[in-house]
């Protein structure tokens, strides 16, 4: 007997990651949805292949997830939209015109951040529990342009001791900005952004991952330094946790193959990376992302419940008392 009555889930790699096949999507219902949701928390990404959802279709099934993030304390005021709404992350290279973003852009080197292993919204107080991104417009086969996973819950599981034991021990708790990532992704373009100097968010570095009883390592691109430490011993911890968890026994890499692919991915047990290739700065790719706040026991981590959501519009406005490369963000 199949695992799931709506669909079949193909395995893509020996600890998590499934491709669903058979699902019926011109017919699709609240059972079908909940079963993908029973699967995302099992496998932690599920792909699902030409669902022939469009913009619509994608933000009503992506609602049937939970409460769902907005764009707009992420994009400058004056940024024209290239669709209406406001539920749909911009993971594209292509500008507000539709062309092909310059790779010289602010908004390029921002993108670079998103090639390093994160944890969506890691850097708001209440995290994202699951994403679902939708390819729109894809470059041609074989030009690169994949989305990679890694799967936190086994990384953690493989951890060697003592350090396992280490880390449930002192329950340490991580300090997450989106500036961090920015600034790895291009050092150089970024090099006057002082991450130190934006608000933090605060999530412990291993949780309990409700929905399989699992423990995971939550750490990724914009984890900025682990509380209680020292900064040397914060920087080597985190690097230590971060390229544990991105060895190659616990990465999956999903190919998009045609537009209205998408994939579902559980932030809180999963990192992404967006890969890179020959089509960078010569082919569109189109990707567009709905985010899903978390709605569990450790949805707002160590910060206060309710507290506003950093806003990269608002670092604007305080412009004279942030770091200028700080203004790159928010052109972002
Ligand atoms: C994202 C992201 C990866 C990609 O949308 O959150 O990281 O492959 N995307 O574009
Ligand atoms: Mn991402």
């Amino acid at each position: 007997m199949s695992e799931f009555k709506h669909f079949q889930a193909h395995p893509l790699h020996p600890t998590f990651a499934a491709e669903l096949k058979g699902i019926d999507w011109p017919n699709i219902t609240p059972e079908t949805v909940s079963e993908i949701k029973a699967a995302v928390d099992k496998y932690g990404v599920c792909v699902l292949r030409d669902t022939g959802l469009d913009d619509e279709g994608h933000v009503a099934l992506s609602r049937q997830f939970g409460d769902l993030d907005d764009i707009r304390r992420f994009i400058h005021p004056g940024r024209k939209m290239r669709y209406a709404h406001y539920e749909l992350f911009d993971a594209s290279n292509v500008d507000e015109n539709n062309e092909l973003l310059d790779l010289n852009s602010a908004r390029a080197h921002a993108n670079r951040g998103n090639g390093l292993f994160h944890s969506d919204s890691s850097y708001n107080p209440r995290r994202a529990s699951y994403c679902l991104l939708r390819a729109a417009i894809l470059p041609p086969p074989n030009t690169g342009g994949a989305t990679q996973f890694a799967d936190s819950r086994a990384a953690f599981a493989s951890l060697p001791e003592p350090l396992k034991s280490t880390l449930l021990t002192e329950d340490y708790v991580g300090a997450h900005t989106y500036a961090q990532s920015r600034k790895l992704g291009s050092p150089e373009f970024f090099a006057e952004l002082a991450p130190e100097t934006f608000s933090m968010a605060r999530h412990r570095i291993t949780q309990l991952h409700e929905q399989s009883g699992r423990m995971t390592l939550y750490v990724g691109a914009h984890l900025h330094h682990i509380e209680g430490l020292g900064a040397k011993e914060s920087d080597e911890l985190r690097d230590y946790l971060k390229e544990w968890l991105a060895r190659e026994e616990f990465r999956v890499t999903v190919e998009w193959k045609q537009p209205g692919d998408i994939v579902i991915w559980d932030n809180r047990s999963t990192v992404h990376r967006a890969m890179g290739g020959e089509f960078e700065g010569k082919f569109k790719r189109d990707l567009r992302r709905t985010t899903v706040h978390d709605d569990g026991l450790g949805a707002w981590g160590l910060n206060e419940s309710g507290e506003g959501f950093p806003s990269f519009n608002m670092a604007e406005k305080k412009l004279g008392e942030v770091p200028q490369a700080a203004a790159r963000i928010v052109a972002a």
